[in-house]
Formats: structure tokens, C-alpha cells, sequence
């Protein structure tokens, strides 16, 4: 498989810093080396350049850094939209609000292909809110709202292109919903599978259920991968930390179900904060995942089409 990788340095949209050293420290965990190990080859297009800021003014006095996130959703759905041509882009972050342009881009490829896109949510959180209802105010809160055509976005983020149908999105690993979001998420028809789903089935299952749809629809998959979809004792560099994480061995196997899926399209790897890490755990973790997902194995076994 021909990757391209493209470093989206965003912070604002978490509220704090240290989100821009994200793809340094892929970089430096290995990123390049553990696809190339893998037969893939790659070509690494540096860091996405965001637009001119534009100035703005809303009425949710709590939003943070808005012209400054517009600015990179508009460059990256642009970057996105060309990464994805004849490669499978892997977005590094930056905070989540990357996804808002990484989802946009990627729809609209999809919309040229006349292929159904589905989303892989893999977080604590659905980040479902919309401009009016985030009370933090923090822009990594609602790229998946933003990019599955919710309202109140108009005249503020880019204008959609195309949208990611929200039944289309299934959101696993999600502990963390701000009440807003919660009728949102119900209302829009995602399906998000939370750890009482998780705990009660296992993650295969629902999984599995999952990439048979994208695979009957001959979809393409996009999957978004925050930082604190996993445990924080394994996963500390990360602003949100959430206990009650995927274990180590539910993240690997859901990287390795995805990889023998042969379905996924897209990547965004997000969160990663490694002024939190120790000793580039995380970083690295995020690397092995990567790698997980793109046929790294502890031994042969038969390929599963869905
Ligand atoms: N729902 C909370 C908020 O809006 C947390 C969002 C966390 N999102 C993330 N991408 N880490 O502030
Ligand atoms: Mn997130
Ligand atoms: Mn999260």
C-alpha cells in the first residue's frame, strides 16, 4: 500500500499546549520505519499549512480559538482531499479538531469515488457537540458533529462539500458524553458503542458487526484514532484522560480485526500530547497500533473478508 503522511500541529482546539509536538514525536517513535518494514511505501508531505485566519465573532462567548480552527479545517480538508487521490493518508495531530478538515477532505473524495463513507470513532469521547452547545468551549469537542452535516456550523467552519452520513459512523470506546451530545448522537442515528457495550459483548463482536456493513456497502473507511480511546495507564500523554480505557490487548486486536478487514481508507492518529508521555510511551504505543493496523502480526493466519 502507497501512504502518505501529513503532520497537522493543531493545540487550540484542546484547550492547552502540547498537541503540536504530536507528529514530532510519531516521527521520532518510528512511524516511517514500521510501515516501511511492512512492504508499504510512503511519502511523508510534511506539515499542512493553515489558512489565513479570518476574524469572527459567535455568540457562545466559551468558544476558543475559532478563526484559528476554521483556518486549519479549510487548509486540511484541501490536504486531505489530494492525500487521498491514489494513497492512504495518515493524518497526524494535533488535537482531534483536525478531523473536522481530515472527514471533510475524505468525504469529498469519497463523493467523486460514488463510494459510501463510514467512520471508525475510536475515543472516550463522540466530540459531537456543535458550535451552540459546547460548554468548554474546547474546538476538539466537535469535528465528528461538524463533519456529519450538523446544524450551526454554517458561516463559521467551511461549507461541507460532502458529509459523512451519521449512520454511517459508529463511535467505540466512548465513556465520556456531555448531555448535549447525547441527544445529538441519538437524534443523528450514530451508533456508538460505549464500554457497558464493550464490557457486556467484547469488542469483536461489535466490531466485526460493524466492518460487515462497511464491507456489504463496499465502503470506504476513514478511522480516527484519539490518544484516550485507550486506558491511561498505558496511554498517559494525552489532556483527557478517561479511566476505563481500552486495555492494550482490546486496542491491538481492533488494529488487527481493521487490518484483515482490508477496508480502511484513512487514518487520523490524534491527542497525542507528549509534553505528558513518559519516555515516549505513548507515543510509541500509538506507533505499534499504526503498525497493528497495517499487518504487523504475531503470526500468519487467514485473511477475513467482510
Ligand atoms: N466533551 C468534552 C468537551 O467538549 C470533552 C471533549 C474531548 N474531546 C477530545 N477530542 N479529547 O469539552
Ligand atoms: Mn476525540
Ligand atoms: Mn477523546
Amino acid at each position: 500500500m502507497h501512504c502518505t503522511i501529513l503532520g497537522a500541529p493543531i493545540q487550540a482546539g484542546s484547550g492547552r499546549m502540547g498537541c503540536d509536538m504530536g507528529p514530532s514525536a510519531l516521527r521520532t517513535a518510528g512511524l516511517a520505519s514500521a510501515l516501511t518494514e511492512l512492504g508499504h511505501t510512503l511519502t511523508d508531505l510534511g506539515t499542512v499549512t493553515p489558512a489565513a485566519f479570518r476574524t469572527v465573532t459567535h455568540g457562545n462567548a466559551a468558544l476558543k480559538a475559532l478563526p484559528e480552527i476554521t483556518a486549519w479545517t479549510e487548509a486540511l480538508t484541501e490536504a486531505a482531499y489530494s492525500a487521498s487521490a491514489d494513497a492512504m493518508p495518515i493524518f497526524l495531530g494535533g488535537d482531534h479538531s483536525i478531523s473536522a478538515g481530515t472527514l471533510a477532505g475524505i468525504a469529498r473524495r469519497a463523493a467523486d469515488l460514488g463510494r459510501p463513507l463510514f467512520v471508525l470513532w475510536l475515543d472516550a469521547h463522540p466530540d459531537f457537540h456543535t458550535l451552540d452547545t459546547t460548554a468548554s468551549g474546547n474546538l476538539h469537542g466537535v469535528p465528528l458533529a461538524y463533519a456529519s452535516g450538523q446544524a450551526g456550523f454554517e458561516g463559521y467552519f467551511p461549507s461541507l462539500k460532502a458529509q459523512v452520513d451519521p449512520k454511517r459512523i459508529c463511535a467505540l470506546g466512548i465513556r465520556s458524553v456531555d448531555q448535549a451530545e447525547r441527544l445529538a448522537l441519538g437524534k443523528a442515528g450514530v451508533t456508538v458503542h460505549d464500554m457497558r457495550m464493550i464490557d457486556e459483548h467484547g469488542i469483536a463482536p461489535l466490531l466485526r458487526a460493524f466492518l460487515e456493513r462497511v464491507g456489504a456497502e463496499n465502503g470506504m473507511l476513514h478511522v480516527s484514532l484519539d490518544v484516550d480511546f485507550l486506558d491511561p495507564s498505558i496511554a498517559p500523554a494525552v489532556g483527557t484522560t478517561v479511566p476505563g480505557g481500552a486495555t492494550f490487548r482490546e486496542a491491538h486486536l481492533v488494529m488487527e480485526m481493521l487490518h484483515d478487514s482490508g477496508l480502511v481508507t484513512s487514518l487520523d492518529l490524534v491527542e497525542l500530547n507528549p509534553f505528558l508521555d513518559e519516555r515516549g510511551r505513548t507515543a510509541t504505543l500509538m506507533v505499534d497500533l499504526t503498525a497493528s493496523l497495517m499487518g504487523r502480526r504475531i503470526m500468519d493466519r487467514p485473511t477475513r473478508s467482510y
